[in-house]
């Protein structure tokens, strides 16, 4: 499809984001390794030309690479002073942003706003505001600006104040919170976020329930979203590069390591998550241990595949959700295994490759989020698939929307209803269950990641 954008303007776009494509860790030798970022953005940018890409350094090999003057071309990161971007990133982006769009807070020790919140969130204005300075500074006249997520729900205002000539689009990846929790921060504060965002032309969501969500906050809020227009855009996985990528040899290497960890003629049920609360994984795990206790038919004849990879590791709320992963991965095992039949196989080290290896390999696809933008994972295992693989999906996630038929829903709090439903998807006929992956497979690459990005940026030149 070609797109009006690439056909009518060749205009400069600029991205920002926190987190870039690229980031820098320094060696024990004194040089610097280069990582490559994968992802939508990622993806969805590589067929766009003329763009900068705009994020904040995020440790020290960040850091050291940009007193070296290293980069790569189009990408400009941002020398943030380290404990400011500590208080916005972890401090205020990820305790209390990604908690209140999640629904994370567990009552009655949070939330809470007090004076700690109020020096936090100063640094989580000085953040955004370096971000709103160097976009304003890179910007040719009339430029396209795309910020992305809630670490820079400011930016578009702030920009928008230096800048009026641009046209600016907001993203956000994650849900939205209805107004009556998003109304848990300090009305101040509410009021400053959506006003940050309502400073875009365009405000996108993953889906229309986090859009309207957001609509009904700046309602009741505000009294509106002003000039401010409202997209959704549900990112699709990438077909291509994902066929192509889960048949190259690492991958069938780690398939037939994981057919050996599974043992012979056993059915799998995998999940693939960062270690992340809203992923709910520890109740994954609860229904697991109560599919075993119900059905004790299953036992010797199951294992339960589970990745969670290590995420904001400098929380301690997260370093302790990590600890109880494993704790009850131990204790199913502990309980339920024999000489011979390992239930839980927990994996924490983060490799693309393996995962890929489980996607192939999976009987049941495990997502059971609280709440989630999208969830890759449930759109990505029907694509690479090699026998079809039943998808248990919360209905919470934002890929419920276009998955929803297919699947076996659940709630994701509803542990029992999750071990029936893992039952219900091990037992679905063969016939079935390639017919539902077939056409999961279908709605989800419907709107690959480029066409995505694009989708946005017609959309922004067109409201103009
Ligand atoms: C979510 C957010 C992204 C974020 C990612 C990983 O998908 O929407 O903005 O980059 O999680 O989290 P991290 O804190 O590691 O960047």
């Amino acid at each position: 499809m070609v797109s009006a954008y690439e056909a009518q303007s060749a205009a400069q776009i600029l991205v920002a984001s926190n987190r870039g494509p690229v980031s820098y860790t320094l060696a024990t030798d004194g040089s610097l390794d280069a990582k490559r970022g994968g992802g939508g953005l990622v993806s969805g940018l590589s067929a766009v030309k003329d763009k900068l890409w705009v994020c904040a350094a995020l440790g020290d090999g960040d850091r050291e690479a940009i007193r070296r003057g290293v980069g790569e071309q189009g990408v400009r990161m941002l020398d943030i002073d380290a404990a400011v971007h500590a208080d916005a990133y972890n401090g205020i982006a990820n305790s209390v942003l990604w908690f209140v769009h999640h629904m994370l807070y567990q009552t009655p020790l949070e939330p809470v706003f007090d004076a700690e919140f109020r020096r936090q969130w100063a640094s989580f204005e000085t953040y955004n505001r370096a971000f709103a300075e160097a976009l304003a500074e890179e910007a040719d006249q009339g430029a396209a600006v795309l910020v992305q997520d809630y670490h820079l729900a400011l930016v578009p205002g702030m920009l928008r104040e230096l800048r009026p000539d641009l046209r600016i689009g907001h993203f956000s990846h994650t849900p939205w919170a209805p107004v009556d929790y998003f109304r848990l921060l300090p009305d101040d504060i509410a009021e400053q976020l959506l006003h940050g965002i309502l400073g875009a032309d365009r405000a996108a969501f993953l889906t229309r329930r986090w859009a309207d969500a957001f609509i009904g906050c700046c309602t009741e809020i505000l009294g509106g979203t002003g000039r401010t227009r409202i997209g959704v855009h549900g990112l699709g996985a990438d077909a291509d590069f994902l066929r192509g990528r889960a048949h190259e040899a690492d991958v069938d290497e780690r398939m037939a390591a994981l057919r050996e960890q599974v043992g012979p003629g056993r059915r799998t049920i995998v999940r693939v998550d960062r270690t992340e609360l809203s992923k709910n994984i520890v109740r994954g795990l609860f229904a697991y241990r109560e599919f075993l206790e119900e059905r004790p038919e299953w036992r010797e004849r199951v294992v339960h595949v589970a990745f969670a990879y290590p995420s904001r590791q400098d929380l301690a709320v997260y370093r302790d959700y990590t600890a109880e992963v494993q704790r009850v991965a131990d204790e199913i095992n502990a309980v339920y295994g024999t000489a011979g039949w390992t239930p839980v196989v927990l994996h924490v080290k983060d490799d693309f490759a393996r995962s890929l290896a489980a996607y192939r390999l999976a009987d049941v696809a495990l997502v059971n989020p609280i709440r989630d933008g999208m969830n890759l994972v449930a759109k990505e295992v029907p694509v690479v698939s090699d026998h079809g693989c039943a998808l248990v999906l919360s209905r919470e996630a934002g890929a419920y929307e276009e998955l929803g038929s297919d699947a076996v829903v659940v709630n994701p709090y509803d542990v029992s209803a999750t071990a029936a439903a893992l039952h219900e998807a091990l037992t679905m006929a063969d016939d079935e269950r390639a017919a539902r992956t077939e056409r999961l497979a279908a709605a989800a690459v419907a709107l690959p990641p480029q066409q995505w990005f694009l989708d946005q940026l017609d959309a922004l030149r067109q409201e103009a």
